[in-house]
């Protein structure tokens, strides 16, 4: 019988649309190419004791383009939550090493963000043949111009903060809106930019809590109605820190700062949180397409024998970064950059 040589394909940290779309062209390009593909389930804890994968075919990958999720499942971190001990009694990462060779695969794809890559450059470092592919909804991870997922959940704060205009301006209210993000602001600087806010709190620009009321009360005293406030979840007082809602979980700052303008300028006050709408339903056109690039990247770059790097955009193409560049670190806003200095241009307070 024909030997018919393998990719595997797994999904690992928090989901971000565009995942399925990823696996649908990595499933496509492989059988163009004479690849049969391996879908591991559940992230790297499917490389864990007996393997735990299914193969896919293309007939299994049909109607996934457009579909939120991930058919393969994924876990934050795991097994592999702390940094690696080699020589340690049930290394999980000599287990998911021994179970890569023994699937005899020619390539493992790793689609993930920062955590991910780092679990997978551990293996790489180990001799696995990997290949990551950039995702996350906050857009952190450097090595790469735009991450997918990043799209739809800005599409998705956007969208809010349009329709909270109207209610915010019938009540003159001040609205308060928290967006995912980690700790870096480009969910909240972007959105907050499309969608007209008057206020954006980012973590790379510690805000100082009075003086955002100040602001809003002159913007009242000129004549506006209403405040629109777009606040990162890792956002932070300045000579303060972020805040938590549980062990590692950022979250809760939208409340907080609600009450406390609430109070500081006598207006009424409300808070949205968006949390995991930003990261469920379907990609837009542009992850969708971004998705489909880098999988069928990540399968070329196995065919062409490439290994230890990541897929990754620069400026008009697709091409391959080493882990290390998309590891160790996250890519953050920088506050003297463009976008900052056109937003303050526009009038929007960043509370400094
Ligand atoms: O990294 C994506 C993200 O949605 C962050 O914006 C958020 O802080 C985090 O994941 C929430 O993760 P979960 O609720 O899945 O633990």
């Amino acid at each position: 019988m024909k030997h018919v040589p393998r990719i595997g394909v797994l999904t690992s940290g928090g989901d971000a649309p565009g995942l399925n779309a990823v696996i649908r062209a990595v499933v496509k390009t492989a059988d163009s190419r004479g690849y049969e593909v391996l879908g591991i389930q559940d992230g790297f804890e499917g490389l864990i004791g007996e393997p735990h994968y299914r193969i896919l075919t293309t007939a299994d990958v049909s109607g996934l383009l457009p579909m939120g999720g991930t058919i393969l499942h994924t876990t934050n971190k795991g097994h592999f939550s702390g940094p690696r001990v080699p020589g340690t009694p049930n290394d999980p990462y000599e287990e998911a090493f021994n179970n890569i060779t023994k699937l005899n695969l020619k390539g493992l794809i790793t689609i993930g963000g920062e955590g991910t890559q780092a679990i997978a450059m551990e293996l790489s470092k180990m001799g696995a043949p990997i290949i990551g592919v950039p995702k996350t909804i906050d857009n952190d991870l450097p090595g790469t111009d735009r991450t997918f997922g990043f799209d739809t959940a800005l599409q998705v704060a956007t969208d809010a903060i349009d329709r909270l205009h109207t209610t915010a301006a019938s009540h003159n209210r001040i609205m308060v809106v928290e967006v995912m993000g980690r700790h870096a602001g480009w969910i909240a600087l972007h959105s907050g930019i499309a969608g007209g806010a008057d206020v954006i709190l980012i973590p790379e620009i510690p805000f100082d809590i009075e003086k955002i009321a100040a602001s809003i009360n002159e913007r009242y005293t000129e004549g506006h109605s209403f405040c629109i406030v777009v606040v990162a979840e890792g956002a932070s007082p300045k000579g303060g820190h972020a805040f938590y809602i549980a062990s590692g979980r950022l979250g809760g700052i939208g409340h907080t700062i609600t009450e406390q303008l609430g109070q500081l300028t006598g207006k009424d006050a409300r808070c949205v949180v968006l949390g995991h709408l930003q990261r469920g339903g379907g990609p837009t056109p542009y992850d969708r397409i971004l998705a489909t690039r880098y999988g069928a990247a990540a399968v070329n770059a196995i065919h062409d024998g490439i290994t230890a790097e990541m897929v990754a955009l620069r400026a008009q193409d697709i091409t391959t970064v080493p882990l290390e560049e998309a590891t160790g670190h996250i890519k953050t806003v920088r506050p003297h950059s463009d976008l900052i200095r056109t937003a303050r241009g526009l009038g929007i307070i960043f509370g400094d």
